[in-house]
């Protein structure tokens, strides 16, 4: 294993606002296994984000409704271990936060126990006690607006969100809510990107989007989709960077076909 090499200064909570102020982007890519954790700590990406899309993206679930906490905690632990010079945010799972408080903060603690330096909450409404529980509590809360995936039941789908004159006013009260509560972030999925402008505008604390539009202060992407693993997946939004899918396949099957044809392994391979 080698050792980290990086210099990249490891963000606080503190530098979120100071980063918004610089106009200087905040760059996010969700993790969720050491070997990637390993690689993206050798970047200068700002915040790893274990998501609840690892249902999907390391589970093969349809959605992230099956995500529970021993599940998010596994693989922060993994991630924590392996990017020690990264800001790791985990996601608090479907119904982790809607059982009562005592059980809320029993979740929370296992992922700031896991390595977790923040966590990320999915909507507002019922949950500000406890947003304004946790924050007091010392823990950071990243909120999420907009396309909230633990709701697809709900929203009939994943659907962009906010493209009524009425949702996109209840959207700009939640996320002045959010940031009165003491959230020190705020991500916007899958809306408008007049409405993601506004509410970028309106608030100190730094909205970070995907599929939101530029005009907000930060991007966020699941690092399966942004490395090409998914090729199925084509939302609007998405811009692979590789196409990691075919070129990860295509090692596979040269190694197959080397060890099939007794090119490998070679002499100098071999003891
Ligand atoms: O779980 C996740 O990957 C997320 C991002 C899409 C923001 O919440």
């Amino acid at each position: 294993m080698t050792s980290p090499k990086t210099n990249f200064k490891k963000l606080t909570v503190p530098d979120f606002k100071g980063r918004k102020v610089e106009r200087k982007k905040l760059v996010m890519v969700t993790c969720y296994d050491s070997s990637f954790a390993r690689v993206l700590n050798e970047t200068d990406v700002d915040i790893l984000l274990v998501g609840d899309s690892c249902a999907m993206t390391m589970h093969g679930h349809d959605s992230t409704i099956q995500a529970d906490v021993g599940m998010i905690a596994l693989h922060t632990a993994a991630v924590a271990r392996a990017a020690p010079g990264k800001f790791l945010v985990a996601d608090l799972p479907f119904l982790s936060v809607r059982k009562g408080l005592a059980p809320a903060m029993e979740a929370i603690g296992s992922l700031l126990k896991a390595g977790a330096h923040a966590v990320k909450l999915e909507g507002l409404k019922g949950n500000e006690d406890i947003i304004r529980h946790v924050v007091e509590s010392g823990i950071p809360v990243m909120g999420h607006l907009g396309l909230t995936p633990q709701f697809v039941n709900a929203f009939g789908g994943m659907k962009v969100q906010g493209k009524s004159t009425e949702a996109q006013e209840q959207m700009l009260k939640d996320a002045i809510e959010y940031e009165k509560l003491g959230a020190f972030s705020l991500v916007l999925e899958c809306v408008p990107t007049e409405i993601a402008t506004k509410i970028a505008a309106k608030l100190s604390i730094p909205v970070i989007g995907i599929g939101a539009g530029a005009e907000v202060d930060g991007q966020v992407l699941v690092l399966q989709d942004l490395l090409g693993f998914t090729p199925d997946f084509k939302p609007k939004f998405l811009r692979r960077y590789l196409n990691g899918y075919e070129l990860f396949k295509g090692a596979f099957d040269r190694f197959t076909e080397e060890v099939r044809g007794g090119e490998y392994p070679s002499k100098e391979e071999s003891y």
